[in-house]
């Protein structure tokens, strides 16, 4: 059988390689992927091949000439811009909701509203399109809150705020700067809620609904809690796409996984199966809180799967990723049998750090950071540590070199969580980011309480 996963991140690079240990699957095309896929084992042996294609078109053609079983679409955006619905009219089997689906991602509004009616717990909320009348709102409330973009951020579209001023200055951010553009013209402010995180994902075929039985935590902000210097000096400790993640969560127990399912997934798929008549074939990744008193709220809806997260369920997750696939395309998802490894996995991102320019210094991710820097030290990594590769090129003279802010993901199991913590952290200080312009210093930086 022959896969095409479409994107170019880490998550994208995780996904080609789970479908390339299925044991169904010979050929595992990826596009645009990146250079860093190339450099793996399954890159060098051509289990997986990054092809170039150049628009949706192109990738229902090439699908069609080389007799693609399945494509998987891993990101928003080719899901709102319709890749599955081309592909589907053209006969191609996909994993991913059509184009009018991914309105529960690009619409935050939309899926309060609908959470909201259905009874599923979420924040308080309020949306404005003005940001007067936004900043009015956040001056009146007392509480803390979350400013989030309304429509795709890549993950990265909420600004969580410790007191009016800086409300006030995420809503010029979003709404008058445009952070996050067009995404940006409504905000929805949201009641800051305090506890754990949860990146809880469900497939759905359609039909029926497989939730996994497993969940992650994520590590959105830029800096461990105790950076103060580096907190002080981004005016805060802003949240990126993530910075790493764990799983099992230290919360996962069958009890918790079951009130999930019963108090949000199958009121939200029910709603979206029966009311809205949306055949959704896909992934469903559910952003939540549990508080200190154990009530659990959600706090997005994403219809793809979580980047870092993704990277850790697919690594302890034994049923082979192919089979799901199909069953989602076949609707026989309730004939799914979920089996998980007794493993702990950690991710900790290798990201570009603070770097010398040709003029002054660039400050690093999640602010201005450089590019082109030499990725050395690959070879040193322990067998059985996985790489994902996410922001990187490649140059003639160089090799793999630093193309984005979060670059790599260093990813390794163990018995336990300290242990796998233990040999992440290990492997990833022998990756270095060669600071050409600074005494070749490493100009990586990771941060150091993933799983704590
Ligand atoms: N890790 C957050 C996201 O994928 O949106």
């Amino acid at each position: 059988m022959k896969v095409l996963v479409y994107g170019s991140g880490g998550r994208d690079h995780c996904l080609a390689d789970s479908y390339g240990d299925s044991q169904h699957v010979d050929k595992v095309y990826i596009t645009p992927g990146n250079p860093g896929i190339s450099y793996t084992p399954k890159g060098k042996r051509g289990l997986i091949e990054v092809v170039k294609l150049e628009n949706f078109n192109q990738v229902a053609d090439f699908c069609k000439e080389h007799e693609v079983d399945l494509v998987d679409v891993g990101s928003e955006n080719p899901l709102e811009e319709g890749l599955i619905d081309i592909l589907s009219e053209r006969g191609t089997r996909t994993i991913g909701p059509k184009k009018d689906y991914v309105k529960l991602e690009s619409d935050r509004a939309f899926t309060d509203d609908l959470l909201k009616k259905i009874g599923v717990p979420i924040p308080e909320y309020r949306v404005f399109d003005d940001p007067d009348q936004a900043k009015a709102y956040v001056r009146n409330i007392g509480y803390q809150v979350v400013v989030k973009a309304n429509g795709l951020a890549a993950g990265k579209g909420a600004i969580v705020c410790e007191d009016v001023p800086d409300a006030e200055a995420a809503i010029d951010q979003i709404m008058v700067q445009k952070a996050f553009g067009d995404s940006g013209n409504r905000v929805v402010i949201e009641e800051r809620k305090y506890g754990d995180e949860i990146s809880f994902f469900a497939y759905l075929d359609g039909k029926h609904v497989l939730p996994l039985r497993m969940f992650a935590r994520d590590y959105k902000p830029a800096f461990d809690p105790d950076d103060k210097e580096s907190i002080e000096k981004f005016g805060g400790n802003l949240n990126t796409g993530g910075t790493g993640c764990y799983c099992p969560h230290r919360l996962v127990t069958p009890w918790l996984v079951n009130r999930i399912i019963k108090e949000i997934v199958n009121p939200f798929v029910n709603e979206i199966y029966n009311a809205l008549g949306w055949a959704y074939q896909g992934v469903v990744y559910f952003g939540l809180n549990l508080d200190p008193y154990e009530n659990l709220d959600v706090f997005e809806i994403n219809v793809r799967h979580g980047d870092p997260e993704w990277e850790v369920i697919a690594r302890k997750l034994s049923t082979d990723l192919f089979e799901i696939g199909m069953a989602v395309c076949d609707g026989t998802l309730d004939e799914v049998k979920q089996v998980w490894n007794d493993q702990h996995y950690v991710d900790v991102i290798a990201m570009e750090g603070r770097s010398k320019a040709s003029r002054g210094w660039n400050k690093g991710y999640p602010g201005r950071y450089g590019k082109g820097h030499r990725i050395l030290g690959l070879d040193d990594v322990e067998r059985g540590v996985a790489i994902y590769f996410a922001g990187v090129d490649e140059n003639p003279e160089k090799g793999l070199v630093t193309y984005g802010g979060r670059v790599l993901h260093v990813i390794a199991g163990d018995s336990t969580l300290e242990g796998a913590r233990e040999k992440a952290y290990r492997n990833i200080v022998k990756i270095s980011f060669e600071d050409h312009n600074n005494k070749n210093d490493s100009c990586l930086r990771f941060r150091k309480t993933i799983g704590l």
